[in-house]
């Protein structure tokens, strides 16, 4: 953890004076803004390359502070005693006095909402007199960054400032689930569906779909690494590269391994940093070894069919 207070009061600087600048969080690296300017908000669009119609997720310290914002209600309640802070993102109503920009909603009616855990974003928040509005911080359609030198491959000198949080220790973004009327997951992600779904008592509906329109980033190419990527393979070619979950034997050069022992949180935390090492490298395609579709496994899968998509 590099940043301490003296970069943290560099951050807010950038902050308050509108512009964007990348903060860890315990998911996946976020670009960040003030969620009530709109011309800070435009940055991350432009930045980002990203559909004026796809809204962004508002990052804040605790339940206090997103009153003013959006309505809360049993459900929500339910799962932020449990889960929050931690990887997990609520659409609730919005609030039509809330200050949030417009185009973070793209004048929607609702409004993502996410407590990150890591320190560093928690100690920023803090510091703030306003919430942040923070997409993964890449490329639309790219691989997500998941420690500073990501963020860098992905901006460059675009953004004035990165607070450097180290490796993101759950590595995929946020499980995404919509709590206006019947609770819906809107995207998979760093926690597991079964443990919400035992916390609400409930079976609760998957939206998924690329032509899902209540979360328009779903779309069908995504955390793409700019290659061909077939999934489920056993014996690929010689030039490709294979990402594996379980040791093999074999010592090949281009062997990569997500976790050796079949651990799918530790699958999770590598899966975009070994993409793109396997990227960087230079190789031609990909193929991945069958991952097991439980736990943080079908979020895995949800992103390797859809880098898939090439
Ligand atoms: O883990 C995460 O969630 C990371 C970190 C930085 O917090 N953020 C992230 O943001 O993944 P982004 O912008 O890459 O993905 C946000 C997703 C998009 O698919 C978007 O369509 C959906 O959230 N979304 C945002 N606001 C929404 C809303 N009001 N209703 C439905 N979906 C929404
Ligand atoms: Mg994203």
């Amino acid at each position: 953890m590099k940043s301490n207070q003296s970069n943290i009061k560099k951050a807010i600087k950038y902050l308050n004076k509108n512009y964007c600048i990348g903060v860890p969080s315990e998911t996946v690296y976020g670009l960040a803004a003030n969620a009530y300017v709109d011309s800070a908000i435009k940055k991350i669009f432009d930045l980002k390359k990203r559909p004026k119609n796809n809204p962004l997720i508002v990052h804040y310290l605790g339940i206090d502070s997103i009153k003013r914002d959006c309505f809360i209600n049993e459900n929500f309640m339910k799962l932020y005693k449990k889960f929050s802070p931690g990887p997990i993102t609520y659409i609730l109503k919005l609030k039509k006095n809330s200050k949030i920009s417009k185009n973070v909603t793209n004048n929607k009616k609702s409004l993502a909402v996410r407590f990150p855990k890591h320190k560093i974003f928690k100690e920023l928040l803090k510091q703030l007199d306003y919430p942040l509005a923070a997409p993964s911080a890449n490329i639309t359609t790219k691989l997500s960054a998941v420690q500073v030198t990501d963020v860098k491959e992905e901006f460059g000198n675009k953004i004035k400032y990165i607070l450097d949080g180290g490796k993101c220790a759950v590595g995929i973004e946020s499980t995404i689930i919509n709590l206006i009327g019947k609770p819906t997951i809107l995207r998979l992600g760093g926690l597991d569906i079964s443990k919400i779904q035992k916390t609400l008592g409930l079976k609760i509906d998957i939206n998924i779909s690329p032509r899902n329109k209540i979360a328009p980033g779903q779309s069908r190419l995504h955390y793409s690494p700019g290659i061909p990527l077939k999934m489920n393979m056993i014996n690929p070619k010689n030039e490709e590269a294979f990402i594996l979950i379980n040791k093999r034997k074999t010592k090949l050069k281009n062997y990569f391994y997500l976790s050796k022992k079949n651990d799918l949180n530790e699958a999770a935390k590598n899966l975009y940093s070994c993409l793109r090492k396997v990227k960087n490298k230079g190789f031609k395609s990909i193929a991945v070894e069958k991952i097991p579709n439980k736990g943080l496994g079908k979020a895995i899968n949800d992103r390797l069919q859809r880098a898939s998509k090439y």
